[in-house]
């Protein structure tokens, strides 16, 4: 026989010098949720392991997450007061702006800080933007897209991560970053977010679900392909640095595509649902945590991902320091 693909997972020196796909710690992110107030550590129901910090007790969190060599952060704000238009998400002492800032302070150029630019934990009806007798007006919510993005820039932000879905929104935020000379803030938009069940308990854990209704008239339907690749493309065409699709597993096509269609990096994120599935079937014996984890992980990258966002990212650079996935 000349053909013996065996040779090649003879032992483990040969598979891991043979490995397609390479895994870094560099290329994870880790979603902390900030709540307004002081002296706050409390658990996440719906996201066993993780937290909400207070700005002044964010640290913790950092700091627990530097030691495993994960050092850049998504940020998600819950504020004590919620309205129409969101006010706190553009209050230059919102509670992301306030973390941020403290981050910063602190850490300077250690951490890489990325924040959530979006509306629903803002407004009293959960939606991603200004309504209009119950429709989210697309060019009414761009005006305080750019003003979120710019005192998320103003803070400190390294990069602003829009997740609103509305059409025209890396453009306008892209200007007004620029003209408030901001040259150097990155945005990664949500290029690809589908309307999805996976978000459950994120939206728990950011008290965002929507008062009525869906978001179906701005996040997209998972039938569609081409349209992840037309959402994709405009957004590079309108300046975003980095795109991202979400959720992760169940689009592990569109990532594919997207990454070969753009030459931007392309994130994934696995979201909040993927992650409660894996903790609730290896809590019932039936899946192994571990495992399940790193093979979901890899599969992201070996899809295309060049950046993960995953609320396992910790454990996940652990399996990388291990030798066992990277
Ligand atoms: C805000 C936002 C959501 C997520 C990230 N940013 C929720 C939503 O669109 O309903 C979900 C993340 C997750 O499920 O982990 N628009």
């Amino acid at each position: 026989m000349l053909q013996r693909p065996r040779r090649l997972r003879f032992n483990q020196h040969i598979r891991d010098m043979t490995r397609e796909v390479r895994v870094s710690s560099k290329s994870l992110i880790l979603p902390i949720f900030i709540m307004e107030g002081e002296n706050i550590k409390s658990p996440i129901d719906s996201l066993e392991g993780h937290f909400y910090y207070s700005p002044d007790t964010v640290f913790e969190a950092v700091d627990d997450t530097l030691k495993h060599g994960v050092n850049k952060f998504l940020l998600f704000g819950l504020p004590t007061e919620k309205d129409e238009i969101g006010s706190q998400s553009f209050d230059e002492n919102g509670v992301i702006q306030k973390a941020v800032r403290m981050i910063k302070e602190r850490y300077r150029d250690e951490v890489f800080i990325i924040t959530d630019v979006c509306m629903c934990e803002y407004t009293s009806h959960g939606h991603c933007g200004i309504l209009d007798h119950g429709y989210v007006d697309n060019d009414k919510t761009l005006e305080y897209l750019t003003q979120i993005a710019l005192s998320h820039a103003a803070a400190g932000a390294d990069m602003v991560a829009p997740s609103d879905m509305m059409d025209g929104r890396v453009a306008a935020i892209r200007q007004a970053l620029d003209k408030h000379k901001f040259i150097n803030t990155l945005i990664m938009s949500y290029a690809v977010k589908y309307s999805s069940s996976f978000y459950g308990p994120f939206r728990e854990a950011a008290k965002s679900a929507p008062s009525f209704g869906d978001r179906k008239s701005y996040q997209m339907d998972y039938h569609n392909k081409q349209e992840a690749i037309k959402e994709a493309l405009l957004d590079m065409n309108e300046g975003a640095d980095i795109l991202m699709v979400k959720p992760a597993l169940s689009y592990l096509d569109i990532i594919s595509e997207v990454s070969k269609q753009s030459n931007l990096p392309t994130a994934a994120y696995s979201v909040s649902g993927e992650y409660a599935m894996i903790k609730a079937a290896a809590k019932m014996n039936l899946i192994d945590e571990y495992g399940v984890m790193c093979e979901t992980a890899v599969s992201i990258f070996r899809a295309g991902a060049d950046i993960l966002i995953s609320y396992y990212a910790k454990e996940i650079a652990e399996s990388i320091n291990k030798g066992d996935i990277g």
